[in-house]
């Protein structure tokens, strides 16, 4: 059984986490002559500010999963929330789901113009890799850094997220069995949040089972991130959400809740939950910012 921390101590190491994955994104989003003015305020509007941090959370969660310390994840947690911004500013565009409230704020094309969020994209997406890529911790084990580049690309290129997005677009106004549904799923959502998890794992030393259960505790926990945000689309308020809910809806997408009803939905979210929590048990007591963070992932009410 893994022990539960109070729920004071989880809150305050997330704060801690919080701040060290901002102190790190300020730096790497810091004035520089060599950026266009506008377009590193665009870049900083897209990424400083908002948004709940759950990729770079469940990098220090696993982390700590995995034994790695603190000063090694900074990096890539990092840059897996640049890709997750720039996945956003993206997904927002007039040619996707065509949003103008983002975290709260008018979306990067509503309060720049749409060539400078295409753009925030491009640069979001090079400058994640590079982050990785001259980290002073990283380069000390060269062969753990080129794996993790690699979790990272295969995560937010064709077989990841942007996969996901192109089979997502190419879906709407249809309606989607469960198989096909989760396909989308697990790629435009799911693959980032396993290889934040799965990256720590690249510079730990887990043997091959718990390497195993933590990949699927991963993938599992990556569907449940995205069912749920399916069900609060539906549920929850635009205030609450800081994005426009039933944008779904107004885009004809299929949902969990639209293929399988709220209720069903719900009860695929919490069993899938069920059994990626099964998998971390061999584990043991180093998995428990893992497993609180899957328990808000599943109930988070934004
Ligand atoms: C929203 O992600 C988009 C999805 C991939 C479902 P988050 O809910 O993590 O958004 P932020 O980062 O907190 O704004
Ligand atoms: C977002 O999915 C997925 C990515 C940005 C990769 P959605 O389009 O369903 O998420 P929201 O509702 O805009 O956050
Ligand atoms: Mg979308
Ligand atoms: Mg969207």
């Amino acid at each position: 059984m893994i022990t539960r921390p109070s729920e004071d101590a989880f809150a305050q190491r997330l704060d801690h986490y919080r701040h060290r994955v901002d102190t790190k994104l300020a730096d790497v989003l810091r004035i520089d002559d060599a950026v266009p003015e506008r377009l590193l305020e665009a870049m900083r509007y897209s990424v400083l500010g908002g948004g709940k941090r759950v990729r770079p959370l469940l990098v220090y969660a696993s982390g700590g999963a995995c034994g790695v310390g603190e000063d090694e994840l900074d990096a890539i947690a990092a840059a897996v929330e640049l890709i997750h911004a720039y996945s956003l500013v993206h997904d927002d565009l007039p040619a996707m789901d065509d949003d103008d409230l983002r975290r709260g704020r008018p979306t990067t094309h509503k309060q720049f113009d749409e060539a400078t969020a295409i753009l925030v994209g491009d640069a979001l997406q090079a400058l994640a890799f590079e982050v990785i890529a001259t980290d002073r911790h990283l380069a000390e084990n060269p062969q753990s850094q080129v794996k993790i580049s690699a979790w990272l690309a295969r995560a937010s290129g064709p077989a990841g997220m942007v996969g996901g997005q192109a089979l997502d677009m190419a879906a709407e106004g249809q309606r989607l069995d469960e198989r096909a549904l989760e396909r989308i799923h697990r790629g435009k959502t799911g693959a980032l949040i396993r290889a934040s998890i799965m990256m720590p794992s690249e510079l730990g030393a887990l043997d091959a089972a718990q390497r195993s259960n933590l990949d699927t505790f991963a993938r599992d926990i990556g569907l449940v991130f995205q069912i749920r945000d399916d069900l609060l689309e539906v549920e929850q308020d635009t205030a609450t959400l800081g994005k426009n809910a039933g944008s779904d809806a107004t885009n004809d997408k299929s949902t969990y809740p639209s293929t399988l009803g709220l209720e069903g939905a719900k009860r695929r979210a919490a069993e899938t939950h069920q059994r990626a929590v099964a998998a971390l048990q061999n584990l043991g007591d180093r998995s428990r910012d893992l497993l609180w963070l899957s328990e808000f992932i599943l109930n988070r009410s934004h």
